[in-house]
């Protein structure tokens, strides 16, 4: 595979003193999207390359937008400990391929059954069920090979590739999303839909934040503040998630609306209704916030990013 996906043009991004303005905001969000997509791009085999039909449509689940808030969070810790950038992109770009393989499964006719996904026809609606399997398989398979063809040092990539497989694996995504369709009708206490959602959905995130850090290999910062950041933040993603769901429309999300109902999915909107939900999210954004003291000022882009999460369902 391509053997320069490290490699990148503009100039390395680095941390400000917080607070900085929306705009500042905006277009370093823009820049991390931007370097992510290009790597992306470079990284996936070409569309003509046998057999095109898998290779375009990993293109088309990839390249479609999104966003790619993985790679924002990966590049806001590693900036917030000094990682270098060209690394941040690599690895920026085997988390987003690792989400959108668990979106193109989540979306499956023996998941969630969903033929929308950012405001397009989901892959088995494109293509057909058995190529949208073949997809997620490849998409895991790429992440892992862009981290091999990187040049990070060796043991940080397989540091990196074990944080990576465990986030996904049967204690983590996978075990979240089993445990999210063995749940279907039936009423899960507070604990128990905790620990769903931390798993489906905070452990790539959590993954995120910690990759970022790891890519500074010879600092010394504090793992553990990041991880208590990315646990509350990593909850706070699928809350939101669960609310957006219940109180969007279908194009504003690019998701069919309203669907946890429906299939009589467990959320925290089920649970505990509405209102509570949100000041839920609103008290775990506050508490990473406060997780990020001992970061101090590096840590801007991550409180942006908390901040981001919770203003989708203000
Ligand atoms: C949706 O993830 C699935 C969840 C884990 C909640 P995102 O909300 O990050 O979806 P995209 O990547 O922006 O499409
Ligand atoms: C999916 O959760 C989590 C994943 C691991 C993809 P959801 O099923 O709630 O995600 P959406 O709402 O379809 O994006
Ligand atoms: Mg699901
Ligand atoms: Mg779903
Ligand atoms: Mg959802």
């Amino acid at each position: 595979m391509n053997s320069s996906v490290h490699m990148t043009s503009a100039e390395p991004l680095s941390a400000i003193a917080q607070p900085c303005s929306d705009e500042v905001f905006d277009a370093w969000k823009r820049d991390v999207v931007q370097r992510t997509e290009q790597v992306l791009e470079r990284a996936l085999p070409a569309s003509n390359i046998t057999p095109a039909r898998l290779h375009e449509a990993m293109r088309f689940a990839v390249l479609g937008g999104g966003k790619r808030t993985r790679p924002l969070l990966c590049h806001a810790a590693g900036i917030a400990v000094g990682a270098d950038t060209q690394a941040l992109t690599v690895v920026a770009a085997a988390l987003e391929m690792m989400h959108v393989y668990s979106l193109v499964h989540d979306d499956l006719p023996a998941m969630d059954n969903d033929d929308l996904r950012r405001g397009q026809p989901t892959v088995h609606v494109k293509y057909d069920e058995a190529t949208a399997i073949l997809v997620g398989d490849a998409l895991q398979a790429q992440a892992f090979i862009t981290l091999r063809d990187s040049s990070i040092p060796t043991d940080c990539q397989a540091r990196l590739m074990g944080e990576l497989a465990t986030a996904v694996g049967s204690c983590g995504m996978a075990g979240g999303q089993m445990i999210d369709l063995a749940s279907v009708g039936i009423e899960l206490n507070r604990t128990q839909l905790e620990q769903m959602h931390r798993m489906k959905t905070g452990a790539l995130i959590q993954a995120s934040v910690r990759m970022g850090a790891l890519c500074a290999e010879n600092a010394s910062f504090d793992l553990q503040a990041l991880d208590r950041y990315s646990a509350r933040i990593g909850l706070a993603f699928q809350v939101v998630d669960d609310i957006l769901d219940a109180t969007m429309d279908t194009a504003t999300l690019g998701k069919t609306a309203g669907k946890d109902a429906r299939d009589h999915k467990p959320t925290y909107v089920s649970i505990m209704g509405l209102h509570p939900a949100r000041q839920l999210a609103q008290q775990l954004v506050a508490q990473a916030h406060q997780s990020l003291e001992p970061v101090g000022a590096a840590a801007t882009w991550l409180h942006g990013l908390a901040d981001l999460i919770i203003k989708r369902v203000r």
